[in-house]
């Protein structure tokens, strides 16, 4: 369980990004922070691991304060995939999967034979391996970001947008990639995104924010679908516009999201019940 207590943020220059922030993050399933550009997404999960340091307040990893751990062992226990992937361009895919591994002490080959796996458990052709970044589609270098992610085998995957960057079709295809992942490994997740049909997809829980990181709404996409806190949620997420309205609904394979012509999303993700 992660847990946010009154966290605030204020940059050195003055901006207040986030503001007497609460929330507790449930372990082994996805929670969605959703909200537009600006509103304190990154700062937020960057604050659980320390690549920034709140101005007060505290987040905790079962209990456990994060400021008493050093950041470095911190990062290397959880795993972080950045907007665009953040791959380095001047190492191998391969070694770019093993990074952590390889600072965590685990030797080349094992490292790379864990690379290698980690590699076909995201999709990707083990024949790439030895490609830099640049030899990549953006599809495939979101995949070595979310591999990378995954390589120290973390209990918590913070993932900022990782799914910004490609195309509609390609997106779709990694949002099913995430949900079959997710369904294996049973992670506890926080998801960064500003697309609401995105979080309802993904997230077992989703929290709505505004400007300051303000909390709006926080509840299953059903709970939130079905009655929207406010005016602005209910804007927010399409519910005021006929065409766009969005329910779920039980189908054999799994939960769907249908919208107001019976056309499909995509499927979401179990809630670990
Ligand atoms: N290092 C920094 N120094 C000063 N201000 C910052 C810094 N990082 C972020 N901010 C400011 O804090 C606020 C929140 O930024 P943050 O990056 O957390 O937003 P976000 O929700 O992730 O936005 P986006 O969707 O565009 O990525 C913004 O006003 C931003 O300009
Ligand atoms: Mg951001």
């Amino acid at each position: 369980m992660i847990e946010f207590r009154r966290v605030t943020k204020t940059y050195s220059e003055g901006t207040t990004a986030v503001s007497e922030f609460d929330l507790v993050v449930p372990s082994h399933q996805t929670t969605v922070l959703v909200g537009s550009s600006g509103c304190g997404k990154t700062t937020l999960l960057r604050m659980v691991n320390r690549m920034v340091e709140p101005t007060s307040g505290s987040v905790e990893i079962d209990g456990e304060d994060v400021a008493n751990e050093p950041p470095v062992q911190l990062r290397r226990r959880i795993g972080y995939v950045m907007q665009n992937a953040g791959l380095l361009p001047h190492l191998t895919v391969a070694e770019n999967v093993a990074t952590v591994p390889r600072l965590n002490g685990v030797p080349r080959r094992d490292a790379r034979r864990r690379a290698l796996e980690l590699m076909e458990l995201v999709g990707l052709e083990t024949a790439m391996a030895d490609r830099y970044p640049s030899q990549l589609s953006g599809g495939q270098q979101q995949r070595v970001g979310v591999a990378r992610g995954l390589a120290a085998d973390p209990n918590i995957l913070l993932m900022d947008e990782p799914f910004g960057a490609v195309d509609p079709i390609v997106r779709a295809e990694l949002q099913q990639e995430l949900i079959r992942l997710q369904r294996e490994l049973g992670k506890t997740v926080i998801f960064v995104t500003h697309d609401i049909d995105e979080a309802f997809l993904l997230g077992d829980e989703v929290v709505i924010l505004a400007q300051g990181a303000r909390k709006l709404q926080v509840g299953t996409p059903n709970e939130i679908i079905s009655a929207p806190a406010n005016d602005f949620v209910a804007a927010f997420i399409g519910a005021d516009r006929g065409k766009r309205q969005l329910w779920i609904s039980e189908a054999p394979n799994g939960r769907v999201l249908v919208d107001a012509e019976g056309r499909i999303h995509g499927t979401l993700a179990e809630d670990g019940q």
